[in-house]
């Protein structure tokens, strides 16, 4: 495949050189589109010994050949890494002012990017409304992952490991093996909130909306898996192409998701079950003027669904959980994820933040993936489906055993 590969100027762009190397092996012909900047960070024989070809930087060299389209007609895959936030604020706006910008608008291949950069200019409101754009235009985002930056901090905006990189990109250039790389494999997604009836009328429950959930069983489906959700109360459409199952209750949810999670290779419990329920659940309406002024609800546990089937021998099948936390910041939010994992003893979490105006019954989510050990393995923030994409992706390169 004729790949081109474009270094912009972060210095995450001496990984790249990784990025380079790993498609190169993988028997793909590399041409590297670096940018003025990247070439302070890396050098061009660097570039041009691992990538066996010559390195292309000024849009006024061989003119004669268009080059400045030639390139972009010609590849088969874009792949940015790393991108800055300067180049993603370009790609956005479609400035074609070096030969970079105008590969990208030339061509017609999938373009896949890998941000790198500081946190303050991953989160700035400029970057996050690019990014957004890029993804709506069929961009395919590859990390950025949280961790060592290039001072002393750390957090979110650093580059994708090179060989996540490597591997995204080719799936993602194959197309059919991207969408269908859950090929084979079925997939329980649990979704909505759950409803603890008090009496006939009446109900504790949650303010979720089963987006979350459904998003990623929508996503599943595309990706070739077969799909059963466990519907409880949702405020979205159900999709079509997947067996649906509905549980209204956090009991009903157990005795649903214990029958069939051992049918299928991964769960994801995304659903929001009730902690407690009543007691008792009166028959009749509760009136007034039989409780008074107070009405005290006396309620009990529900048994832990995640905790209970994450218990035993499972051969092979993923058991993921989500957590939805209010916490004050990105740290607290980690650690009570990482406190929360460790209590359930499933393979995954899949962390949020929630408030009054966050998390629920919006379109967008920002997620942090943990493993069983609390090592941050994913992060996204977007639509709730590219959101489910990128979450889908762990799972299906753990299965793959690509981690
Ligand atoms: N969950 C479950 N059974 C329950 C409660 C929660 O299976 N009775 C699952 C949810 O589907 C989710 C995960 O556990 O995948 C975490 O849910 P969350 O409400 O965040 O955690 P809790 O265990 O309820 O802990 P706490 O409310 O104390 O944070």
């Amino acid at each position: 495949m004729n790949i081109v590969v474009g270094i912009t100027g972060g210095i995450a762009a001496y990984k790249a050189v990784n990025v380079i190397r790993g498609l190169v092996l993988a028997g793909h012909d590399v041409h590297v589109v670096a940018t003025e900047a990247a070439l302070r960070f890396v050098g061009r024989p660097t570039l041009e010994a691992l990538s066996r070809n010559t390195v292309n930087t000024d849009l006024y060299e061989a003119v004669a050949e268009v080059r400045h389209v030639a390139i972009g007609q010609a590849a088969e895959l874009v792949v940015i890494a790393p991108a800055t936030a300067n180049t993603i604020a370009k790609l956005a706006a479609g400035i074609a002012d070096d030969l970079l910008g105008n590969t990208v608008l030339a061509t017609k291949a999938p373009v896949v990017i890998a941000p790198a950069m500081h946190t303050e200019m991953w989160q700035n409101p400029a970057t996050v409304a690019n990014v957004e754009l890029l993804r709506s235009r069929g961009v395919h985002l590859v990390g950025p992952v949280s961790g060592q930056l290039t001072g002393r901090d750390s957090g979110a905006g650093r580059m994708a490991e090179p060989d996540v990189i490597v591997a995204e990109a080719l799936a993602v250039a194959s197309g059919t093996a991207r969408l269908r790389d859950l090929e084979g494999v079925s997939v329980l997604v649990t979704a909505g909130g759950t409803r603890e009836p008090l009496d006939p009328v009446r109900y504790i429950g949650n303010r979720s909306s089963g987006r979350q959930g459904i998003a990623l069983a929508e996503a599943a489906r595309d990706r070739g898996a077969r799909v059963t959700l466990v519907a409880a109360h949702v405020e979205v459409p159900l999709p079509s192409g997947v067996e649906v199952v509905r549980a209204e209750t956090a009991a009903r949810l157990l005795e649903v998701v214990s029958d069939v999670a051992p049918r299928h290779d991964v769960t994801i419990m995304a659903a929001a079950v009730s902690d407690y329920r009543p007691v008792a659940v009166s028959d009749a309406k509760i009136k007034k003027a039989a409780t008074g002024e107070r009405l005290t609800l006396e309620l009990v546990q529900n048994p832990d669904i995640l905790a209970t089937i994450s218990a035993g021998p499972r051969g092979g099948r993923l058991v993921v959980g989500f957590a939805a936390e209010t916490a004050p910041s990105r740290d607290e939010l980690l650690e009570l994820g990482r406190a929360k994992i460790a209590r359930k003893g499933c393979d995954y979490l899949v962390v949020n933040g929630v408030g009054w105006t966050t998390g629920f019954a919006t379109d967008g989510n920002e997620v942090v993936v943990l493993d069983a050990a609390g090592d941050i393995v994913f992060e996204a923030s977007g639509s709730k489906m590219s959101v489910a994409d990128g979450i889908l992706g762990v799972f299906a390169r753990a299965r793959s055993g690509a981690q």
